[in-house]
């Protein structure tokens, strides 16, 4: 039986950062409501002329130096984001050639919004587990502040910019156990950008191409599904919620947070919490906040951890590893 596992974990915030307080001067909002209804105190803004690649690259090479891998060993490119350098070539490509890998990888993007993360690493898992590919690149990165509304309160406070990235490699021993990848697109008006390429371009053309979110609307389904989510993906491996050691959810609400450790009844001291430090990063978020636990020495090897998100389109998934 072959497995992938994770060898390297690297993220890459940008300097610049904007707190509540920034923003209190920016629109009709205030630190203290921030705080209370998200958990997010400040966020990472990438400077003019700072690309997605550019912050996925940063922390690619995090995740290749803890694994000890160099160009030259990785044969798959993965890079999970809503906001691409360039409409084409795809910011994975992009990245290889940032990052010198010259040997003919495949690389591609995917697009999953938040759940981004979690879609590429079970796409990564399954080429690898098919004996196709032996060791990949699998990055969420994101440059959300191009496309937010930094008039709109609703959504300038919750978005920002960051990078993780992890290194998985083909293994004998057990490390992806399963991942678990859903959406339902009939929810698309409650989280999107109404502007695009080939549909109400001229807002794409004006720079109204922003980022609107039904809030309250989207809060309530993801709370639900993360849920349903944890049961399906434990009754998948026939384990228990006390099985899980460590629970690194998407970084978008302290509160959606809160009420998922609930349902697993996990204590909240054994979940990764990041989202204070840098707000909603999409497909950045989830290997943002595993980069930290792990650095930090919380998450240790052979421990039993579930990722999981929930974003636009509707997406949400998991994935249970053993680190
Ligand atoms: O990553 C993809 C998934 N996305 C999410 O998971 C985000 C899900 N949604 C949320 O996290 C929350 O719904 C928000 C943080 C966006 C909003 O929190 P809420 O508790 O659902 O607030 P609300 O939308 O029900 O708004 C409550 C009040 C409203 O005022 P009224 O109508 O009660 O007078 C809003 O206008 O808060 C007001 N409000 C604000 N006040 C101060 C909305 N945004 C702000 C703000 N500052 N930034």
């Amino acid at each position: 039986m072959k497995y992938s596992r994770i060898t390297g974990t690297g993220s890459y915030l940008p300097e610049k950062v904007l707190n509540n307080y920034d923003l209190e001067k920016m629109v009709d909002t205030s630190h203290e409501w921030i705080v209370e209804r998200t958990g997010i105190e400040k966020r990472h803004i990438a400077e003019e002329g700072q690309s997605t690649s550019d912050l996925a690259e940063i922390a690619a090479k995090n995740a290749m130096e803890m694994a000890g891998k160099t160009a030259d060993d990785i044969d798959l490119v993965i890079v999970a984001t809503t906001t691409p350098d360039l409409i084409f070539p795809s910011t994975a490509c992009l990245l290889q050639k940032k990052l010198g890998i010259t040997n003919s990888a495949t690389a591609f993007d995917i697009q999953a919004v938040c759940t981004g993360f979690v879609y590429a690493l079970g796409i990564a898992d399954k080429f690898i587990k098919s004996s196709t590919h032996k060791c990949a690149l699998v990055v969420g990165a994101e440059t959300l502040s191009n496309i937010l509304d930094w008039t709109d309160r609703s959504t300038c406070i919750l978005f920002a910019d960051g990078a993780g990235a992890v290194v998985l490699e083909e293994s004998d021993e057990p490390g992806i156990l399963s991942t678990h990848l859903h959406a339902d697109g009939k929810y698309d008006e409650l989280l999107r950008t109404k502007g695009g390429l080939s549909k109400n371009k001229e807002l794409l053309d004006s720079g109204g191409a922003f980022v609107e979110m039904r809030g309250n609307e989207v809060f309530r389904v993801a709370v639900n599904t993360l849920g349903r989510i944890v049961d399906e993906t434990l009754e998948a491996n026939n384990m228990k919620k006390s099985d899980v050691d460590w629970l690194v959810p998407h970084q978008a609400n302290i509160r959606i947070i809160n009420a998922t450790a609930k349902k697993l009844k996990i204590s909240t001291d054994r979940v990764v919490v990041t989202v204070h430090e840098h707000g909603n990063t999409s497909a950045a978020s989830v290997p943002l906040a595993l980069d930290a636990a792990v650095r930090d020495g919380r998450i240790k090897r052979g421990e039993t951890i579930l990722l999981e998100a929930f974003g636009g389109g509707f997406t949400w998934g998991s994935a249970l590893l053993k680190y």
